[in-house]
């Protein structure tokens, strides 16, 4: 029977306040924690909750559909799934990733627990449409969770193409992305004009533009993020390597540098999920870890920054 100091703390967690609570020893923070598993957020649109990490795709996934190439790949979507998590992010245009997500959902036990995002990037309502029977068949699925207007292209009417899809029940909620801080007001200016579930964009210690106004404007509205590039594609390990761990990382149960990264983003309330990419199992199993835990107060969170900086 869980004691009610636990079950407040486990509730924090699940709504990432676990930092704002008394440090708890941490064994009993493990304890407290172990029946909720994964940080999870809800999808404001829905209410349906998320796991706060999942999963991209973009080069790690453009392998060949061969046995060989799909082994190491099974082992992260099983890594994956099997830690709880669910969300997979991919696209049309990183070559064989559709492909192959959808090859390893096949041969996965546990494909029924994935929420598979993908995305729309043509010009033209046929193209639009075209492209997303093809990303169907790609990921043999019938319908997909989530279809994003990949880097705001011809978006007016790629977003009315997906709401029309959308009202079929052949995707069960709509976004828009882009990966660059210079395209930041472009992406609020549709939000500010269209109703959207989700907006997928970058965000890190090394690029903290969304700080300013589309973090806010989303926890204000009611929208999903989803971060991309939180490792600004892998090139932030770079600049602590060599370096050993700080030990205040201990304090927010962190023991990589990869979670410390994810969790800085985990701690900004605005953020759904983060969406690192990874070719290893090993990394996957490190950054569910992120989810777990303790979060980093705002002090704490400008430690992370600076010791990337
Ligand atoms: N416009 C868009 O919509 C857009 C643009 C950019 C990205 N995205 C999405 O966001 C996803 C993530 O962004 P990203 O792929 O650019 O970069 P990222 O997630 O910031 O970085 C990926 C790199 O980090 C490395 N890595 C992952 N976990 C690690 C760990 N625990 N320890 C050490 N290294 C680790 C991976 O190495 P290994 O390869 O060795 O595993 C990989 O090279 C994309 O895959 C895509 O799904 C969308």
């Amino acid at each position: 029977m869980p004691s009610r100091r636990q079950v407040i703390q486990r509730g924090a967690s699940l709504l990432g306040l676990a930092a704002a609570l008394p440090l708890l020893p941490r064994d009993a923070l493990a304890l407290a924690l172990e029946p909720a598993g994964l940080l999870r957020r809800p999808i404001p649109a829905s209410g349906e909750l998320l796991p706060a990490i999942g999963l991209g795709t973009s080069r790690t996934f453009h392998v060949d559909l061969d046995d060989a190439s799909l082994a190491p790949l099974m082992q992260v979507m099983d890594t994956l799934l099997a830690g709880g998590g669910r969300l997979i992010d991919t696209a049309p245009s990183y070559g064989n990733a559709e492909a192959v997500t959808g090859a390893l959902l096949q041969r996965s036990a546990s494909q029924s627990k994935a929420f598979v995002a993908s995305k729309v990037s043509a010009s033209g309502r046929s193209r639009g449409l075209a492209q997303f029977e093809a990303s169907l068949r790609a990921l043999q699925r019938e319908r997909i969770d989530l279809m994003q207007v990949h880097n705001l292209q011809d978006t007016a009417t790629q977003l009315a193409l997906l709401r029309e899809l959308k009202a079929q029940g052949r995707v069960r909620y709509i976004g828009i992305t882009h990966y660059r801080e210079a395209a930041h007001d472009d992406l609020l200016a549709v939000l500010a004009r269209e109703p959207l579930d989700f907006v997928q964009f970058n965000y890190s210690v090394a690029e903290r533009n969304a700080e300013r106004r589309l973090l806010p404007y989303c926890a204000d509205h009611g929208i999903a993020t989803l971060i991309n590039r939180p490792f600004a594609r892998g090139q932030l390990f770079q600049r602590v390597r060599g370096r050993p761990l700080p030990e205040w990382a201990q304090e927010i149960d962190a023991d990589s540098w990869a979670q410390l990264l994810l969790k800085f983003i985990l701690a900004h309330p605005a953020v759904t999920v983060a969406i690192p990419a990874t070719s290893k199992a090993r990394y996957m199993a490190d950054n569910l870890k992120a989810g777990h835990g303790r979060l980093p107060d705002a002090p704490l969170r400008e430690r992370i920054a600076q010791a990337f900086a």
